[in-house]
């Protein structure tokens, strides 16, 4: 551990790091005050999608901050909230589906559950308020996104606040809780949403909450072809909501608008952040089906729901440049074909000892590490082999986003690659050979 204390008065997420100072960025680059680049393979947290320093996103925010740089969602609507939502509308797999738009995934999270409660107060089905998630999962460090997230190092201080949730098994075949295989397993971690349902008694469930490919906790692992129409059978069977949260995988991640639509079912609320301004504006956003917005209209009601940054006209404005931007420019296949090409370029690291899996869609993509690779046993948590790998691909001039814990709650070691959807071929190849020299540099922490 660095144990010098870093000096300023930021309070710094991590207290043991020291930072480089970013002056600007451009395309899948960034540079520090240094003068030394950094490819940005990650897009942040998933985040960067159009990529650094675009200029018609610039232009865009400040048009809007001179005319209303802010309006209270509660008192007035206006031209970007209304665009977005139905550019929006045209690309969720329900129809005439609402938008509501916040600033944070985990809020966002909050909202969606919130919602699925009001929704069945209004059908006076009182009893039913308990979400039912999966492990591993995240779904953000808010109380309640958190008391809904499998992630053990972020719970376990907080654990005396959290509410009780029941989480069933995350399909995440590359360490199958069960240690079965598709497709001789008969999909049954999706079939444990029955088992948890009828634990609960279905009058006290209100919604199934679930990533649609997973973001860092199981590290864009894709579910079977199967797993979502069995979700989403057992939901209509017990009347229960489904949430899908598309917070990494919304707005174009895995080569499509939602990670949803490589499945075959409809959600009932959809909820997404990160991409849907390529992180030029913090903001989220939750679509829920008609039917669930005119259940409130119906008996008078409006969702008890706002906060102050609801519906912000500068983020719509940042969401509409993005929505615009990916259509014009074909992002979508661009991400798919630069993802095909990245996964397949990766694929010989497998032969690597401490590389087990290789996994994702579109330019989502996870590589986890392991100290055994035929048992898949993980490196002990105090190799901080992860935090390792990232600080030293950064030191060589790659940005990856480090995940821990998937293995067993504690142990696990993975990291995501997600770069800009402009990334070139020329800049995919640089990411592998980063990421190899990077492997070859973790000799001495194996
Ligand atoms: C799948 C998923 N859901 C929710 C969140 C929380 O979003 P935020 O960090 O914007 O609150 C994240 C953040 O990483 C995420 O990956």
């Amino acid at each position: 551990m660095d144990h010098s204390y870093p000096e300023g008065w930021v309070f710094y997420r991590n207290l043991h790091h020291s930072y480089p100072l970013i002056t600007h960025g451009r395309g899948a680059y960034l540079y520090d005050e240094e003068g030394k680049n950094y490819l940005d393979a990650s897009g942040g947290a998933a985040v960067v999608s159009l990529g650094h320093g675009l200029k018609e996103m610039a232009e865009a925010i400040y048009d809007q901050a001179k005319k209303t740089g802010y309006l209270n969602g509660m008192q007035f609507t206006h031209a970007p909230v209304e665009t977005l939502a139905k550019q929006i509308s045209k690309f969720l797999p329900f129809p005439e589906g609402k938008t509501y738009f916040l600033t944070s995934g985990s809020e966002a999270i909050e909202a969606s559950i919130k919602l699925a409660r009001q929704y069945w107060v209004e059908q006076d089905q009182l009893s039913r308020f308990r979400v039912i998630s999966r492990k591993p999962s995240y779904h953000g460090n808010t109380l309640a996104a958190l008391s809904l997230s499998a992630r053990e190092r972020y719970r376990e201080t907080f654990q005396p606040m959290l509410t009780e949730s029941r989480m069933i098994p995350a399909p995440y075949c590359y360490r199958c809780y069960r240690k079965e295989s598709y497709p001789s397993c008969q999909i049954k971690c999706a079939w444990e949403l029955e088992k948890a349902i009828q634990e609960l008694g279905e009058e006290n469930v209100s919604a199934f909450l679930t990533e649609a490919i997973g973001g860092g906790s199981i590290g864009a692992a894709v579910p079977p072809p199967e797993y979502f129409p069995i979700i989403r059978k057992i939901c209509d069977d017990y009347g229960i909501l489904l949430i899908v949260d598309e917070v990494m995988t919304g707005i174009g991640r895995t080569g499509k608008w939602l990670a949803s639509h490589h499945f075959d079912f409809v959600p009932d609320i959809i909820v997404m952040g990160k991409g849907l301004t390529s992180g030029y504006f913090p903001m989220s956003a939750l679509a829920a089906k008609k039917e669930i917005v005119d259940s409130l209209f119906e008996r008078g009601k409006s969702f008890l729901h706002f906060q102050t940054f609801a519906h912000h006209p500068v983020g719509c404005a940042a969401g509409m440049v993005t929505l615009d931007h990916i259509k014009k420019h074909n992002l979508l296949s661009r991400c798919s074909e630069m993802g095909s090409l990245l996964h397949k370029s990766l694929l010989p690291l497998l032969d690597h000892p401490h590389v087990g899996d290789i996994r994702g869609e579109g330019l989502l993509i996870g590589i986890e590490f392991v100290q055994e690779k035929d048992t898949k046993k993980p490196f002990p948590r105090d190799k901080k082999y992860a935090e390792n790998f990232v600080r030293k691909a950064l030191k060589n001039g790659l940005v990856v986003w480090p995940n821990i814990g998937h293995a067993d709650g504690e142990n696990g070691d993975l990291v995501l690659v997600a770069p800009p959807f402009i990334i070139s071929q020329d800049e995919i190849m640089q990411i592998v050979d980063l990421l190899g020299k990077t492997l070859e540099g973790m000799k001495n922490n194996t």
